[in-house]
């Protein structure tokens, strides 16, 4: 798990403030993700935890449907949650490992963009570790995207990434909620899901 942050400390050193350093392939491809992450979401009045911020940049596709909303960021990177904090002043951002420390208060709406991603040890269960946990401290929504993708050549050889089966996932999510949302239409390697209490 340290790695996958430290290997973000290595990506902002070597891109500073850029889509790349958040590992996005550009700022079209994190947009296209945002905007599913929004798409089936009411935010009004809700109090927002956003898992793995980076520089908050969901906030403005929130905003542009919503008239009030309380958000807190949490990234593990300070210099992710520097660039957060000077972009967007309002807004509340924490320092702090999702795993390490997650928050213990509930919120009504959890955002995990682009947290689910790496490579790391164990990968299946490392998801479904965290969109549980995630889970229980949502009361109302938790959205959550991921590379990959059912029934597609599960990757080109990229290392650094996992692709997972997108209906093996859902079927896991099914077993915390019988009301999910599957968004696996906009990409080829890369899905959403909200999952509703
Ligand atoms: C691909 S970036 C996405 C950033 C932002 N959510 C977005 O969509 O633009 C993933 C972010 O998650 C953060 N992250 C990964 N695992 C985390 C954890 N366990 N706790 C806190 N932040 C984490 C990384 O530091 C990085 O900023």
């Amino acid at each position: 798990m340290s790695s996958t942050i430290d290997s973000y400390k290595k990506s902002f050193k070597k891109y500073g403030v850029n889509p790349r350093a958040l590992k996005w392939h550009s700022e079209k491809a994190a947009k296209q993700r945002y905007a599913q992450i929004v798409a089936d979401i009411d935010f009004e009045n809700k109090s927002i935890l956003d898992v793995g911020c980076g520089f908050g940049d969901i906030i403005g596709f929130i905003s542009a449907k919503t008239k009030y909303f309380n958000y807190t960021g949490m990234d593990a990177v300070g210099d992710f949650i520097k660039e957060a904090r000077r972009r967007h002043p309002k807004q509340r951002f924490i320092i702090a490992n999702f795993l390490e420390k997650p928050t213990s208060k509930k919120f009504d709406i959890s955002i995990a963009s682009g947290i689910l991603n790496s490579n790391v040890e164990d990968n299946l269960n490392y998801r479904k570790k965290i969109i549980e946990k995630l889970f229980q401290r949502t009361k109302y929504a938790l959205v959550f995207n991921m590379a990959g993708s059912h029934l597609q050549p599960r990757t080109k050889k990229i290392s650094n990434v996992w692709f997972a089966d997108s209906l093996e996932i859902t079927e896991y999510c099914f077993t915390l909620t019988s009301k999910i949302i599957l968004r696996n239409h906009y990409h080829k390697r890369d899905f959403t899901i909200v999952m509703f209490k």
